[in-house]
């Protein structure tokens, strides 16, 4: 088997050795009976001492997962027969494997971990900065005057539902009800629990390629199949989606990562599919209150005339995604079905929080919040938006669509240039930028870099801008 050190790790080579080994074994790619490499040869491969592989050794065998044996040799245990106790618990049940491959499960990079960035350019999260502490203290506090009681309404509690299809209703022309309405812990948590109303193992999940990652792994994680679409400047592209897709996962407003909106042409063209082969629909619709540019299109749920579409809301780029609160709108034909889920596997954020976003709502702070935060983030917007034009214009950047929307913007590099190598530049300049690498499906896909305007203060951009401008304009040809 490869073991490899990183020299850039920040555990010791002791701790990392073990946590591979002890991974291999766990996940049966060191099986029972199999000898581990003479402690010698490991030591010479990797370049560290022999007492660091002995000592890595013998905290195996101490933790039951190998033994020594007379004449030589350490040997893989038995899982599950192994000698102590407390770690027995822990091999004995082993999970489905596809819960532990890379599919599902991608560890982040090491290298931007050794410390913080001065500047944040990663995409995901608004500003904390802008968060509305005062309001939602008052809103908490205000909410809050009883004693809590009961398990809740699976479903969240009806008032903010209402007041959740009111405001659907209004700032997106979602035309829904309460009813229809399920409070969850974000987006993903929304998505998740359509995947197990819908989608058995085996089934076709067709998803954006490039698209949002954590759903990827999500699908790989119930153990669909994953079917990558390609986007271009109009969105996904319909033709491409394989008629026997169970459920199409799309971003229409604002595609994440490219930026691009899907067309009223591509729109229509998947609803007709969608009724044409019985598929279901996921609009995330993760960050349309952030739109720059121009008027938003309707949401695929306002064109839906035969209940195909489930739309899916997060308050986590308006307000913060430590809050863990969403929604997600279905159909009539699922809500029975979503209820029971709900009220088997339980996960709707507790009462405290929904009613504090209930009054948030209510009281009208939810709209203040956005037009105070929409004109800063349009700021910056327009701030990274002329940065990537400019960058363009003198060949170290290529825009690949208009990104109107939103808290970030995505490039691509000119050919030839190596993503990492751009992001690591940056990340020594102290500049984080986000990965667009991880975002493909696909082998061999473009390299790009996503600039996230959400984390970092205006009057920080133009310096941190400018550190990304000159790495650069550092590895452009001559
Ligand atoms: C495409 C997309 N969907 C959803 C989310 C938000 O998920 P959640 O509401 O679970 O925080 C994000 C956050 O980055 C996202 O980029």
């Amino acid at each position: 088997m490869d073991l490899f050190l990183d020299p850039e790790a920040k555990r010791t080579a002791t701790r990392e050795l073990f946590e591979q080994l002890r991974e291999a074994i766990v996940a049966g790619r060191l099986a029972a009976g199999d000898r581990l490499p003479p402690s010698r040869d490991v030591a010479a491969r990797l370049g560290v001492s022999r007492h660091t592989v002995t000592t890595v050794y013998g905290r195996l065998v101490a933790e039951g997962f190998v033994d020594g044996r007379a004449g030589g040799g350490t040997f893989v245990n038995q899982l599950g027969t192994r000698k102590v106790g407390r770690e027995r618990l822990l091999v004995a049940l082993r999970p489905l494997d596809r819960l532990l491959s890379p599919d599902v499960w991608l560890a982040d990079e090491p290298t931007l971990d050794v410390e913080p960035a001065r500047f944040d350019l990663r995409a995901g999260t608004p500003d904390p900065a802008l968060f509305p502490l005062v309001a939602w203290r008052r809103c908490m506090t205000t909410a809050h005057q009883t004693r809590p009681a009961g398990y809740g309404d699976p479903a969240g509690l009806a008032s903010l539902r209402r007041a959740i299809a009111h405001w659907v209703g209004k700032s997106r022309a979602v035309d829904t009800t309460a009813d229809n309405v399920i409070v969850t812990a974000g987006a993903q948590q929304g998505i998740d629990l359509v995947m197990r109303l819908l989608v058995r193992a085996g089934e076709i999940v067709a998803v954006e390629d490039p698209g949002y990652p954590p759903v990827r792994r999500l699908c790989a994680a119930v153990g669909a199949v994953i079917a990558p679409v390609p986007v271009d400047a109009e969105g996904m592209i319909v033709e491409q989606i394989p008629h026997r897709a169970r459920i199409v996962y799309t971003t229409p407003s604002h595609q994440s990562p490219t930026g691009a909106t899907m067309s009223l042409q591509r729109r229509r063209a998947l609803l007709a599919f969608a009724e044409r082969h019985d598929v279901a629909i996921i609009e995330d619709d993760y960050d349309s209150e952030y739109r720059h540019v121009d008027r938003p299109l309707e949401p695929l749920y306002r064109l839906d005339r035969c209940g195909r579409v489930i739309y899916v809301g997060t308050f986590s780029k308006t307000l913060s995604p430590s809050l863990r609160l969403g929604s997600v709108v279905l159909p009539d034909s699922l809500v029975a079905a979503a209820v029971n889920l709900r009220k088997l596997v339980g996960g709707q954020p507790g009462d405290a929080a929904q009613s504090t976003l209930l009054r948030f709502i209510a009281d009208g702070e939810l709209d203040r919040h956005l037009r105070r935060t929409r004109k800063i983030y349009s700021e910056r917007h327009g701030l990274v938006s002329r940065f990537v034009r400019e960058a363009a214009t003198r060949g170290h950047l290529v825009e690949a669509v208009p990104n109107n929307a939103g808290l970030h913007v995505t490039a691509l590099l000119p050919e030839g240039l190596g993503e990492q190598a751009v992001r690591n530049d940056c990340r020594a300049q102290g500049v984080a930028v986000g990965r667009l690498d991880e975002c493909w499906h696909r082998p061999d896909p473009p390299a790009g870099i996503m600039l996230g305007f959400g984390a970092i203060a205006t009057r920080d951009l133009p310096s941190a801008l400018s550190t990304v401008g000159d790495v650069l304009a550092s590895h452009a040809r001559p």
